[in-house]
């Protein structure tokens, strides 16, 4: 059985995760969508939001679980038995600092792997940030987000 953990913010989920969750559901057996409590940010939507947002939109893969987590990532993958850890890689700019990310993890769990996954081209721009800034000003998200994602931002 091969598990691997999705780890992230996703406040909110965008077009860009979705994208990296349907193609880990197709490489791995289980994959675990793993929300952080992060108690040194203050995020725009809950962490019962964010979970319950991504639920909704990956009810199509029935591998796929959503949960969230608090404290050391690799903990939390060597708690659900993942033997990979995969992020989306969007641009360079993103390999600084996931490349040191994934080298401390690995120094802390060798046993588990990072895997990257690029982008598809459609969502390299994308990021959370932006998605609630556009919306925040009345901007267009809708190729952005999921469908039900829309409707929170508005009334959030
Ligand atoms: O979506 P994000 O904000 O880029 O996700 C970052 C995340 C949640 C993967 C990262 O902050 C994380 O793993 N936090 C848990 C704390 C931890 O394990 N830190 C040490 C690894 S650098």
């Amino acid at each position: 059985m091969k598990r691997a953990i999705y780890p992230g913010s996703f406040d909110p989920i965008t077009n860009g995760h979705l994208d990296i969750i349907s193609r880990t559901a197709r490489l791995f057996d289980q994959v675990v969508v793993a929300v952080i409590r992060n108690p040194e940010k203050i995020p725009r939507f809950s962490l019962k939001q964010r979970v319950a947002m991504i639920k909704q939109t990956a009810a199509p893969f029935p591998n796929v679980a959503v949960e969230s987590f608090a404290g050391l990532l690799v903990d939390y993958a060597r708690e659900k038995k993942a033997q990979v850890i995969v992020r989306g890689l969007r641009a360079v700019s993103d390999f600084d600092y996931e490349f040191q990310m994934a080298l401390t993890n690995r120094k802390m769990a060798p046993e588990i792997e990072t895997f990257f996954l690029m982008t598809d081209y459609k969502y390299s721009y994308l990021s959370s940030s932006f998605v609630r800034q556009i919306s925040h000003f009345g901007g267009d998200i809708s190729e952005m987000v999921p469908p039900g994602v829309i409707d929170k931002l508005k009334q959030n």
